[in-house]
């Protein structure tokens, strides 16, 4: 008899051999949750956009934290809400600012058994909303955007964050504050840079769940989503800069980005899979389109596969506790 002498169907057949050979393999530890708590609310407020995701009060989130912690997940990654804004993100840098309260309750908590990560970034404090402050001329201003960033850094690390979140795509913003955190001695706090982020549609929902004030967009320090080697300039720029960790945002719609940056980064390789990700495949499932877990495990693997060593994912909390009942 003739027919294919080479047949890969062969590791496929049954349920055994899928399990001994395949290639990427999930786990709770590499997963980190994205959480927002909400400045003086008295209860969690649901986001309309992220079914299933929370504002935070201060009680909701110590919950949260413990049931993060109990996961196994890898970490958690804060975003504060605070109740007022103005143009140059005063609340950011205050130590009563929600943000910092909210990373002292996280490491207070749960800071012992997770990596607790911060968004350093001015947009959720600015009026205008803008990831930085702006110039006589209502342009984002790169070095007085860095000297915030510094102060806030320092705030942060003050309040116990172990890792730093560098999500305002500043040039030059790694090593600013990787030079004024060495100078108090806080060679201890780590950075995540969010190095290739791109100007993209699917933050959408994510806005809603800071309730940005932002008018316009971030085109001019965000990447267009055409450019695939000015991804990897900046993941190149920000390993040079003293980065700990670099990320490629959002995470489906840039995986060439991210195994590119996979395949040459010194440090580790972390994606984002961002709110309009989630609120797709959750709005594709309500209405029976697609099955729900299915997706979500398909799109982590996908991810990983790609190379990213972690993810940050809504559904960090929940994929943990299904894995672990597997
Ligand atoms: C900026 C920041 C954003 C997200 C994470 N950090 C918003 C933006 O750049 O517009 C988006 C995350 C998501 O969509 O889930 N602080």
């Amino acid at each position: 008899m003739t027919g294919p002498r080479i047949r890969p169907r062969r590791l496929r057949a049954t349920p055994a051999w899928r399990r001994l050979q395949r290639e990427t393999r999930l786990d709770a530890s590499q997963l980190v949750l994205p959480m927002f708590v909400a400045e003086g609310a008295p209860e969690a407020r649901p986001i309309s956009s992220m079914p299933g995701v929370l504002q935070h009060s201060t009680e909701t989130f110590r919950a949260a934290l413990h049931r993060a912690a109990e996961a196994g997940v890898g970490g958690i990654m804060l975003f504060g809400i605070p109740e007022h804004k103005d143009a140059v993100g005063t609340g950011a840098t205050d130590p009563e600012g929600i943000l910092n309260v909210a990373t002292r309750i996280a490491v207070a908590e749960i800071g012992d058994s997770l990596v607790v990560q911060t968004d350093l970034c001015l947009d959720e404090f600015t009026d205008h909303g803008h990831c930085g402050v702006l110039d006589a001329h209502g342009a984002v201003d790169n070095d007085a955007t860095l000297e915030r960033y510094r102060d806030m850094a320092l705030a942060q690390a003050a309040a116990g964050s172990h890792l730093l979140g560098l999500s305002g795509m500043m040039d030059g913003q790694v090593d600013a504050i990787r030079s004024s955190l060495d100078a108090v001695g806080r060679g201890d706090v780590a950075l995540l840079a969010y190095s290739a982020k791109y100007a993209s549609a699917f933050y959408g929902p994510f806005r809603e769940a800071v309730q940005s004030s932002l008018q316009g967009d971030r085109r001019t320090y965000q990447l267009d989503a055409g450019n695939r080697r000015e991804g990897a300039r900046e993941v190149a720029l920000d390993v040079a800069e003293g980065a700990d960790v670099v990320m490629v945002k959002p995470a489906m719609t840039s995986l060439d980005v991210l195994a590119d940056a996979a395949a040459v980064s010194p440090v580790p390789v972390w994606a984002y899979q961002v709110s309009g990700e989630y609120a797709m495949i959750e709005a594709a499932a309500a209405r029976g389109w697609i099955d729900r877990e299915r997706a979500i495990d398909e799109s982590l693997t996908a991810i990983v596969r790609a190379g990213a060593d972690a993810v940050l994912t809504y559904w960090a909390v929940e994929a943990a506790e299904r894995w672990k009942d597997a």
